[in-house]
């Protein structure tokens, strides 16, 4: 769909280009300075020992999210020098320029007016054009969706029992994060299936437990030309047909920006969106619409307000106070100076399982660049590495090597105060104390990790605990060197008070905010994604040759490689 943007808002990445790159600012220089003399040997311990007042003082309150940034590496003179970081490389206007809809996608030539999605109807913020449409696509979307739900689970053809969402990237992380995240809010006569990998063993897997008359495929896709989804919606269709299901246009809708390429494929019902709006940024879009068919009409415009109140947060709270602007900053003084080349996102909430994966592609996609906005390589580290698994489970994991290991890693815990169960209504009192007893396991372990990061332990404390007994060919103070931690290791803590539609909205956004501050720092174009592209093509002229057997050309590896996965 092609929404025009407003004239006055065409602003080009010449903008961009008014402020200095980071390194050639004057605080650049201060950070690099600050950092050799002071930020390697910044010690956690001594930093609260040195200030009773510093987990207030470093602690955020953004709608719905809560920070403690207190266990970061800095200390009051890293926060002044990247505040004027901030203000040397025009953040506040760079900021203004992303939300006022000027193009900051220059690549593309195009805005990221993500934000839009979420304003509420009659605001104008985005002049009145983009609100109407955006409200119009967004209501009907919402319409269908509480269509579906309301004949969910009955018994005549066409009543939906499975909604099978078939996307990749973009369009399946954020509906696949979201639908998770609030199980408890989902329609209980509707069972969702996210199918993204080309692998056919996903589908193939899922199909013989469905019904084709009881059936939803949702064919999500911003471009409707990307392999994986294409092919997949190829063999759900087969499989309807198959099982003689003959109303393609009732059982299979689009969500896409390309409404003839969904017609050309055969999808007639589409939900559309535009081209301002990134893959990665997509989820407030018709692109969950499987979030709408899972949560309904309420629970959809909750999480879509709770984003607008980061964006509002965003926008308005001064640098000092600004939770996204904090944490893109602590990003660029982990990455640029502390030399930090990953962090580890640890939800301590089982229903957050696939926000890292969410957030990989939100923060690796967006940041993994290796040139400036004027297209010049940069003399600096961009995108760390963001991986992780929720809490409890990566303890038994890798927290052996956040511990112990010999790179440090931020960890990023979140936690959520009070949960939320589905059916909690049906529960007897003895299973809800004891889901209540799991839950402060949980935060207790979380209180824990963070912790045992930032204070460790000595060695003497160590060689006191270990039992002369233990391994009696072991020297005690070989075994008490392997029990110590060394502690002064980096977390910071999101809290929610509780996992909702608004507060999930807000994290969400929280997290895209921060991850544009970063680039903006960095002077990098955070809404391209080039670096996906070579592969792709390369896949083209390889496919032909899986069937053909014809190496011509081809390197001696992928040439060995492709003769024999041939079998030859
Ligand atoms: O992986 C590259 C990418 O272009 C992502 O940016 C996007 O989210 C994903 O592919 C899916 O694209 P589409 O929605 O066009 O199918």
């Amino acid at each position: 769909m092609n929404a025009p943007m407003p004239a006055a808002l065409k602003m080009t990445a010449a903008a961009a280009t008014a402020w200095p790159r980071a390194d050639r600012t004057v605080a650049w220089s201060a950070l690099q300075g600050h950092a050799e003399a002071h930020g390697h040997a910044l010690d956690l311990r001594q930093l609260f020992a040195d200030n009773p007042e510093r987990a207030r003082r470093l602690s955020v309150q953004a709608p719905e999210v809560w920070a403690d940034l207190s266990r970061a590496h800095w200390d009051v003179a890293t926060r002044r020098h990247l505040l004027d970081l901030a203000r040397e490389c025009g953040l506040e206007a760079r900021r203004d320029a992303l939300l006022r809809g000027d193009i900051v996608n220059a690549t593309e030539g195009r805005a990221a007016l993500h934000t839009a999605l979420r304003a509420p109807k009659g605001s104008g913020a985005f002049g009145t054009h983009i609100g109407e449409q955006v409200h119009a696509e967004l209501d009907r979307m919402l319409a269908f969706a509480e269509s579906v739900r309301a004949r969910a689970g009955g018994a005549q053809p066409g009543d939906i029992h499975d909604v099978v969402h078939i996307g990749i990237g973009g369009s399946d992380l954020g509906p696949q994060m979201v639908v998770a995240a609030l199980d408890a809010w989902v329609h209980p006569e509707l069972r969702l299936h996210f199918i993204s990998n080309v692998d056919g063993q996903d589908l193939a897997a899922l199909l013989p437990r469905l019904q084709a008359q009881h059936t939803l495929f949702v064919i999500a896709s911003k471009t409707f030309t990307t392999q994986e989804t294409l092919a997949n919606a190829r063999t759900a269709r087969q499989w309807f047909c198959d099982q003689g299901g003959t109303d393609v246009a009732r059982h299979f809708v689009g969500t896409t920006t390309q409404v003839q390429g969904a017609a050309a494929f055969g999808v007639t019902t589409t939900f559309g969106f535009w081209d301002w709006v990134g893959g990665r940024f997509s989820m407030w879009s018709a692109i969950g619409l499987p979030i709408a068919l899972a949560i309904g009409e309420a629970a959809f415009r909750e999480l879509l307000a709770g984003a607008h109140a980061m964006d509002g947060h965003f926008a308005q709270a001064p640098l000092e106070d600004n939770l996204p602007m904090w944490l893109g900053l602590l990003d660029v003084w982990q990455r640029n100076f502390m030399g930090y080349r990953s962090r580890c996102l640890a939800p301590y909430s089982q229903n957050l399982r696939r926000l890292p994966a969410y957030l990989q592609q939100l923060v690796m996609e967006s940041n993994g660049k290796g040139v400036d906005v004027d297209g010049q390589p940069l003399p600096y580290a961009t995108s760390d590495v963001l991986w992780g698994e929720p809490g409890t489970n990566g303890q038994h994991a890798f927290f052996q090597m956040l511990h112990q290991g010999s790179d440090v890693v931020p960890v990023e815990f979140v936690l959520v105060r009070q949960p939320t169960y589905r059916d909690a209504e049906a529960m007897s009192p003895a299973l809800r104390a004891s889901l209540a007893e799991q839950h402060r396991m949980l935060l207790a372990n979380g209180l824990a990790q963070a912790q045992a990061l930032m204070w460790g332990k000595a060695c003497e404390d160590a060689l006191g605990e270990t039992a002369p007994t233990a391994a009696p060919d072991v020297p005690r103070e070989v075994i008490a060197r392997h029990r110590t931690f060394p502690g002064n290791r980096p977390s910071l803590t999101l809290l929610l008070d509780a996992l909702t539609p608004r507060s999930l909205g807000a994290l969400v956004a929280l997290f895209e905010h921060r991850t544009f501050v970063s680039g903006a720092i960095w002077g990098i174009n955070s809404f391209d994604q080039w670096g996906v592209e070579l592969g792709k093509a390369l896949c083209q002229d390889l496919l032909p040759r899986l069937d053909s057997g014809d190496v011509a050309g081809l390197d001696a590896a992928t040439a060995q490689l492709l003769t024999r996965l041939r079998g030859a």
